[in-house]
């Protein structure tokens, strides 16, 4: 029989921390809570990457200029912080060296019965590809499903989105179905690919363990 200690009522488990470090070809990747500070840096690496991000982000309504504003940042930052508190996000800046490097995001924090939450990510460009995003989604994926006892994440991407399909193939997300018109993305309606994992199928050492097996990230 399974045996699980109770839920604690009203609690938000695992929040805020710290997660990481891990080594990647790009640097030291390590997550920990955004912060109101984080505004202009924030604001510089979205404003430079508005080609780079807005075929898969929410249709950005008042205009991308506006809405990646450094003035924007503080009520952005405060609404996350609040929803934290209430233990239905975990809002992690992704940091490279210790410097802001973009972010990851459980949501929709759903406890008793489900313990369940979506996964989201965004990462600099000019790092990609060098296994930071990879990297920073192993290290919330294992923690989750340890101190937040969360029993299942879901991430949804649009088919046409390779590098996040490769970085959901890199942890052993597994495909589930395909959700039409799920999200307003760039101007319209977009089908998304919906990609699961349970905790049932974190192998030893977590998903950052595994990488670090497989040589793709070291301690
Ligand atoms: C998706 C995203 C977060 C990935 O970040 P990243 O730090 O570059 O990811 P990683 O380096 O860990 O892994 C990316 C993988 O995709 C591969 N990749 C990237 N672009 C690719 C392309 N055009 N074709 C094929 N593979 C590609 C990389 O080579 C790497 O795979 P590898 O390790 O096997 O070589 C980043 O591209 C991003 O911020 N995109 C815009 C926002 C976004 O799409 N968010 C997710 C919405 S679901």
């Amino acid at each position: 029989m399974d045996v699980r200690d109770p839920e604690p009522l009203g609690g938000h488990p695992g929040w805020p921390s710290r997660l990481g470090p891990l080594r990647t070809p790009a640097g030291e990747v390590a997550l920990r809570p955004v912060r109101l500070g984080d505004a202009r840096a924030w604001s510089a690496i979205r404003i430079r990457d508005e080609q780079y991000l807005t075929p898969w982000e929410p249709t950005p309504y008042g205009g991308w200029a506006r809405r990646n504003s450094a003035v924007e940042w503080p009520g952005r930052w405060y609404l996350l912080r609040a929803a934290a508190r209430r233990g239905s996000t975990l809002p992690y800046a992704i940091t490279v060296d210790g410097r802001l490097a973009g972010h990851v995001m459980v949501g929709n924090v759903v406890r008793e019965p489900l313990l369940s939450g979506y996964v989201g990510y965004w990462c600099d460009s000019r790092l990609s590809g060098k296994g930071v995003t990879t990297a920073a989604v192993a290290l919330v994926v294992d923690h989750c499903f340890r101190a937040v006892r969360l029993h299942r994440l879901e991430a949804t991407v649009r088919p046409e989105n390779v590098a996040s399909l490769r970085v959901l193939a890199k942890l052993g997300f597994r495909h589930e179905g395909v959700l039409l018109r799920y999200l307003d993305v760039d101007g319209a309606w977009r089908d998304h690919h919906s990609y699961a994992i349970t905790a049932e199928e974190l192998p030893a050492g977590g998903l950052a363990g595994r990488l670090v097996r497989q040589g793709r990230a070291s301690h």
